[in-house]
């Protein structure tokens, strides 16, 4: 691909759970020679970290408890060359298999919706994307952590794909899961990240829209790289 990459910018990619985000942003940031920033792993760490520190019990989360601890909860990520994108670490130890489990998922969407998360976590994301060069997925990165990224991107597609695309992980990973457990977990938090009062998920007025249900991955990338090709160029 023949393009300026001289030019350093931000690329904000927005969008609904499993709706392929993440192979997205990875595609474009090793083909940019960018930095990619997964936020979703950032709320799924803290997550962790409060389900481990019982912080979570009888269905409910100790904010209070949770607030106070989060001066302890360090977030870095190391990129691992083998799986081609970077590791999430949670206080130097790699979870990157632990954040990606049922039950993080479960509550991940009330801990992404709590406003003193949100807004720890948007400052350290915007301090990572500072020096631009990046690539950053999430739900509120073209609206609340860049709104002046130069490209932005929303992807989604119907909640049946994305609860087979997330099915298949799962069980690539020995997870018993059925179909109907996992859709409704995508339905959920679909509908805890949309309604939630801090930086919903919604679409930027100026981000691309693609609904890829229907498009292979290589349909998909085509067409990403020729955005891409076109901003840079311009
Ligand atoms: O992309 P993901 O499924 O790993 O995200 C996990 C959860 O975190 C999801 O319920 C929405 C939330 N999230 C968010 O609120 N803001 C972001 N920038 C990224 C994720």
């Amino acid at each position: 691909m023949i393009m300026n990459k001289q030019k350093k910018i931000v690329i904000a990619i927005d969008g609904h759970s499993s709706s392929g985000k993440s192979t997205m942003a990875k595609d474009l940031a090793r083909e940019l020679g960018y930095v990619y920033i997964d936020t979703g792993a950032m709320y799924r760490a803290v997550t962790l970290y409060a389900l481990r520190k019982g912080l979570i019990r009888d269905g409910k989360i100790d904010e209070a408890a949770l607030e106070a601890a989060l001066p302890d909860i360090h977030i870095s990520f190391q990129f691992n060359a083998e799986a081609g994108r970077p590791d999430t670490y949670l206080n130097g130890e790699k979870v990157e298999r632990e954040i990606r489990g049922m039950e993080v998922s479960d509550w991940v969407s009330p801990i992404a919706a709590l406003g003193f998360v949100r807004r720890a976590m948007v400052e350290k994301q915007q301090a990572m994307g500072k020096e631009k060069g990046i690539v950053m997925d999430g739900r509120d990165i073209g609206t609340a952590v860049f709104p002046d990224a130069e490209l932005k991107f929303f992807v989604t597609a119907s909640p049946e794909v994305r609860a087979q695309r997330r099915l298949d992980e799962l069980q690539a990973k020995g997870e018993t899961v059925s179909y109907d457990e996992v859709l409704e977990n995508v339905k959920k938090r679909d509908y805890i990240d949309s309604t939630r009062a801090e930086s919903p998920l919604r679409q930027a007025p100026d981000a691309l829209v693609l609904d890829n249900s229907h498009m292979t991955l290589a349909a998909q990338k085509a067409w990403l790289m020729r955005q891409v090709q076109l901003k840079m160029n311009n």
